[in-house]
Parts: C-alpha cells; sequence; structure tokens
C-alpha cells in the first residue's frame, strides 16, 4: 500500500508512521510528503527519510478546481493509494475527497464526534476538554469526508484527564496514543481488515 503524506506541522505522526514500516509493523511505503506549509517540519522528516515532498498551497493557483486538478495529478505520479492527514490543516479539496473516497484518513487528538470541527486542532482541542471538565479525552483516527473531523471513526483511544492538566501535559499524553493508533489504523487498511457497515468502520 503506498501511502501519501498531508501535513502542515512537526510531523510526529508522520514520523510514528515511518518507524512503524521500518520495524516491519506495518506493511507500507509512504511515496509522498506533502505539506501546504513550505517551513513544516514534517517535509524535514521526509528529506532525512528520502521520501519525495511536494509544497503545495492553494496561494499559488487562481481557483480551487486547478488546486485540486495538482493535487490529483501529483498524487497520481506518486502512485499513492491512501492518504493519511497526519496535522494537515486545511481542508482537503472535495473533488479529491470523492476520487480518494474511504481511502484518505485523519488523526484528531480528541474522541470525536466530541472535541471536533472547525477551529478545534491543537491547544483548541485540550483547552476545549479541560474546560468541559471531561474526565476522559484521547485521540481517534477517522475517515475524511466533505467535513471537518466528522466521517466514520476507525480506530479510537482514551486517557484519563486528572485533575493537574494543563494544556500541555493533556497533549502529551494524547500524543503519545496517537502515535500507536496511527499505524495500527493504516496497518487495518493496508492487511484489508476492514469492514465498512452501514456507514460505520470497523476492523476485522
Ligand atoms: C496531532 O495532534 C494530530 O492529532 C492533529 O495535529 C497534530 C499533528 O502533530 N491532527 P504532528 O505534526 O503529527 O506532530
Amino acid at each position: 500500500m503506498n501511502i501519501g503524506v498531508f501535513a502542515s506541522g512537526r510531523g510526529s505522526n508522520f514520523q510514528a508512521i515511518l518507524i512503524a514500516i521500518q520495524r516491519g509493523i506495518l506493511p507500507a511505503r509512504v511515496t509522498l510528503l506533502l505539506s501546504n506549509k513550505s517551513d513544516a517540519g514534517a517535509l524535514d522528516v521526509a528529506r532525512s527519510n528520502g521520501i519525495p515532498t511536494i509544497h503545495l498551497s492553494q496561494k499559488k493557483f487562481s481557483d480551487e478546481a486547478s488546486f485540486a486538478a495538482r493535487m490529483l495529478e501529483v498524487l497520481k505520479e506518486h502512485d499513492v493509494h491512501l492518504i493519511a492527514l497526519a496535522g494537515y490543516l486545511k481542508k482537503v479539496p472535495a473533488s479529491v475527497v470523492r476520487s480518494y473516497r474511504n481511502r484518505i484518513l485523519n488523526i484528531h487528538p480528541a474522541l470525536l464526534p466530541s472535541f471536533g470541527g472547525a477551529g478545534m486542532y491543537g491547544h483548541h482541542v485540550h483547552e476545549a476538554v479541560l474546560a468541559s471538565g471531561a474526565k476522559l479525552s484521547g485521540a481517534s483516527v477517522h475517515l475524511v469526508d466533505e467535513e471537518y473531523d466528522r466521517g466514520p471513526i476507525v480506530i479510537q483511544r482514551a486517557v484519563p484527564v486528572d485533575k493537574d492538566d494543563t494544556t500541555e501535559t493533556l497533549a502529551a499524553k494524547v500524543l503519545r496514543i496517537e502515535h500507536e493508533i496511527y499505524p495500527e489504523a493504516l496497518k487495518a487498511f493496508a492487511e484489508n481488515r476492514i469492514l465498512m457497515k452501514e456507514g460505520t468502520v470497523w476492523i476485522r
């Protein structure tokens, strides 16, 4: 399975995916790292692992259609079978979602469907969790559809929220499990163990 990873930031989830591949746990290859940010740490991770990179920003295109067309072209050039969003802060164009229906995954640092949606990224998520008084948070891997953080959930894992947690300590706890469940979810796709049933996803 050829994975195209999309990232806007430091790329620690991307790195976790690469480690799982290197250890022989995840039977896949990353054939492309795409970023909308020219200074994303994820680009350095890719370069130091010999993975092709592309900087693709909608700002450089006159409209969404030409941007989406270029994105599809790049995905084809790198023979990408599955897209893994790993801290990609932009919406994937609808035509790309349609072409890769049920083949785009995202990781979110909370237990969806709570604490997701537009504006819910990075520290905003953990702040909202702490403010709510929720006793559990966690991470969710889900399929991507046309709306932010809304597609069927593939894997979730919880962490306790403690009374002394800060945004930083909660983020660190959640990140640790993100690095576990993203490679696990990708492995299930690579091994064809995904079952889709009435709009929900189960791993065999
Ligand atoms: C992670 O918390 C992920 O859940 C969210 O963005 C963050 C990316 O972190 N979608 P990293 O760049 O993988 O370190």
